[in-house]
């Protein structure tokens, strides 16, 4: 069967797809208008490939230095998952300016959606000026597929996001595990790839200080039940392990030992991988970075409510060693189908809490603190951030 053609020849033919799709989803606010994408490169870490069996070769600056046609796949691949979650996050997000509980949050969203739209911008622009004729169709079909379709590559990029503390919990999470993708991506063998993590590494840390000081505002508050905002900690956390990839992949044994993508923690860990278990190796730091952050907001709870916490890694999963398994969030505990079945309910958000949720953001103004004296996040778009990498 012959494969797809592209319609377009330059990277400036892709612009005009990504003007029009902008269109179709209905983003262009004066605001996402007045901005001016670009493709931003940083420094690259290290000249040498820092991991892996090409390990202290200089690092690859054009697709044909790679060795082998599989590893230009995986590579290919990897930026094709990569770009499709921003333009999916943008397409998940697009309701949701008009129910801002404020200006500066409504701005924050823009920013945040300006950013996402730059980052498929920056995967596209690596598509179409390293891969020939396969790197444009795929950088064409990134604009063809819609989250709301359920045709994004990735289930957490199909859920819907449809209220504000769906989006915190969202941009605390699903960003973060955003953010690990990009801190493995940074020390790609392949150093156009590598470069174009920085910048985005430095626009991720706003969309996760959103999503973090958000929960704490509705914590700090005290309107939203305590065991209400652990559901939403529960979804989107337990989506976001699935982000990780399945246990004992072979993919990600490949893309370590290509020196295509290095684990989380990779210039500081002195230890060789377990090649079998790359995937949960990063899951748990992960959830260790999570579960702190969870203690943080424990902090804002007064004496007497109960503790929110990071779910089980076990818990909800859909792909990898647990899926479709029945644990408990908090305990871990194996649960038998019938006891899962009956308290699933008070771990997951359901319809009626849904609308419990919506009730309190419509009728309760003071459902979330406000946010003290910020500047506004439109203006300093662009400005570096001293703690890109570990928000
Ligand atoms: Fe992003
Ligand atoms: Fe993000």
């Amino acid at each position: 069967m012959p494969g797809k053609v592209a319609k377009i020849g330059t990277f400036s033919d892709w612009v005009g797809l990504f003007e029009q799709w902008r269109k179709d989803i209905g983003v262009n606010t004066e605001e996402m208008q007045a901005f001016k994408f670009e493709t931003l490169y940083g420094q690259v870490e290290e000249g040498d490939i820092q991991f892996g069996h090409y390990k202290g070769r200089p690092k690859w600056e054009t697709v044909r230095q790679i060795p082998t046609q599989n590893m230009r796949d995986a590579l290919l691949n990897m930026i094709v998952y990569q770009g499709d979650t921003e333009f999916a996050s943008v397409e998940q997000q697009r309701y949701l300016l008009e129910s801002a509980p404020s200006d500066y949050d409504r701005r924050s969203l823009i920013r945040i959606m300006i950013e996402e739209m730059r980052h498929g911008w920056q995967m596209c622009a690596l598509l179409i000026e390293h891969f020939g004729q396969t790197g444009k169709v795929e950088a064409q079909k990134m604009l063809e597929r819609r989250a709301f379709e359920n045709r994004r590559l990735l289930n957490a990029f199909n859920e819907e996001v449809d209220n504000w503390m769906d989006l915190f919990a969202y941009t605390d999470f699903v960003d973060r595990d955003g953010k690990f993708q990009l801190q493995m991506l940074k020390y790609s063998a392949f150093a156009p790839l590598g470069r174009s993590m920085s910048y985005m590494l430095r626009e991720e840390a706003f969309h996760m200080g959103c999503g973090d000081t958000g929960l704490r505002r509705v914590v700090e508050a005290g309107l939203v039940p305590v065991w209400l905002i652990q559901k939403y900690l529960n979804k989107w956390i337990s989506e976001s392990y699935d982000l990780f990839g399945t246990d004992h992949s072979s993919s990600a044994h490949w893309a370590y030992v290509w020196g295509i993508k290095g684990r989380y923690d990779e210039p500081k860990n002195q230890h060789d991988p377990d090649l079998d278990d790359i995937n949960d190796y990063n899951r748990k730091l992960y959830h260790d970075e999570v579960a702190g952050l969870i203690e943080r907001f424990n902090k804002a709870l007064k004496p007497g409510q109960s503790r929110l916490y990071a779910p089980d890694v076990r818990f909800n999963r859909t792909i990898g060693r647990w899926a479709n398994q029945k644990f408990h969030p908090q305990t871990g505990e194996p649960l038998d189908e019938k006891s899962y079945e009956q308290q699933i309910g008070e771990w997951l958000p359901s319809a009626e809490d849904k609308k419990l949720l919506l009730e309190i953001i419509a009728n309760e103004k003071g459902w979330i603190s406000s946010r003290a004296a910020a500047r506004d996040p439109l203006a300093t778009i662009g400005e570096p951030r001293k703690s890109a990498i570990n928000i």
